[in-house]
């Protein structure tokens, strides 16, 4: 590919069709951060307005580090997800107790570290997070996979290997480590991102004529997939099996006085999901999941593994005294920390701590 006029035509795009946004125009490692946190769990919009209001509360990550964990939890309400919150908060917190003693920074200079292991080693930070946040703050030549870069480069190559194979992934790394403008990164990482969510959209259609917006696109010249008319097709995911409804009912109960209160659970022996993890009172049903009773707290979740959907509820029951449930232990609430729990189970006891006040569940 010629590389030079790929550039050359990707950033005259960039420049006349970039979205303005916050985050784009700071080159503080901590809002970087912030941001690329956020949008992982939400579109931009809506991202938009929760990143003003850490950014207000919570100037620089020193602020956020000295923030307790449930006004951290409470700001990020309803966004989901709050191990993403607490992670945000750990590591705050982390990058405070290893950053050099005063005196030995520039006035006013962030904490955020600056070296791509570093930002790669904080709780919630992955390959794509860490590789955004060295090249959009720091301008340093990592690559930032997302989403929109895999359907731009399945294109441009032409490749029809599933980008979410292990084997896929490294041919889709190799590419992008050819492509990548090492004088540049920052503009590049940053162009061909937005170019994959605003032109070259997984439909491929213009919203207004519903034409295929390939034969106006600015490097089509360089585009394999236009030249072979596979575009549309790409890129090409590993095939998903075909999944298995099941339907749990949780029930969380709990007896005694606040502070002290216990809970029944049971560790899961069967060769099923989750096997030796603990879980609260369960009960399967078959058509769906069953109704709660009266004014009985409750959060639905939908969780896919690898072969079936789980469609289930966690039901909080207070009651005078825990049932009495074969293979059932009753443990103090405060206890669960040592259990080994699935990712499901602690996304319902997130979930029910950060929206209904179930303190000290
Ligand atoms: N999604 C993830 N990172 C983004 C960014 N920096 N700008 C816009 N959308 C994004």
């Amino acid at each position: 590919m010629n590389l030079a006029y790929f550039y050359r035509q990707l950033y005259q795009w960039w420049e006349h069709n970039k979205r303005e946004l916050p985050w784009r125009e700071t080159e503080d490692g901590y809002r970087i951060w912030l941001s690329e946190i956020i949008l992982q769990q939400t579109r931009v919009q809506q991202g938009m307005e929760y990143y003003h209001r850490f950014i207000e509360r919570w100037p620089t990550v020193a602020d956020l580090a000295k923030a307790g964990e449930q006004e951290v939890l409470r700001e990020w309400q309803g966004l989901g997800y709050y191990s993403r919150a607490r992670n945000l908060h750990k590591a705050a917190r982390q990058i405070v107790e290893s950053a050099p003693r005063q005196g030995t920074k520039a006035e006013g200079q962030s904490l955020f570290p600056r070296t791509f292991e570093e930002i790669r080693a904080l709780p919630g930070v992955g390959d794509y997070t860490a590789g955004a946040i060295a090249s959009f703050a720091y301008n340093m030549p990592y690559p930032a996979i997302d989403g929109n870069v895999y359907r731009v480069v399945a294109r441009l190559k032409d490749c029809a290997e599933p980008f979410d194979s292990s084997s896929g992934k490294k041919l889709f790394h190799r590419y992008i480590d050819e492509m990548l403008d090492r004088t540049n990164p920052r503009l590049f990482n940053s162009a061909i991102m937005e170019f994959g969510a605003l032109y070259c959209t997984p439909s491929l259609t213009d919203s207004e004529t519903g034409a295929c917006v390939c034969e106006r696109c600015v490097i089509k010249e360089v585009c394999k997939g236009y030249a072979h008319h596979t575009a549309g097709l790409l890129p090409v995911r590993k095939p998903r099996p075909t999944l298995r409804d099941r339907y749990l009912n949780y029930r969380i109960y709990l007896s005694g006085e606040k502070g002290e209160l216990h809970t029944l659970i049971h560790q899961r022996k069967e060769k099923d999901i989750w096997q030796h993890l603990w879980e609260f009172v369960l009960e399967e049903s078959e058509q769906g999941v069953l109704p709660v009773k009266g004014q009985t707290r409750f959060v639905d979740i939908n969780h896919v593994l690898s072969h079936q959907r789980l469609h289930t509820r966690f039901s909080v029951l207070y009651v005078e005294q825990l049932p009495s449930i074969e293979g059932y232990r009753a443990v103090p609430l405060a206890s669960l920390d040592e259990y080994g729990m699935s990712r499901l189970t602690l996304k319902a006891l997130d979930q029910l701590r950060a929206t209904a006040g179930l303190r000290p569940l």
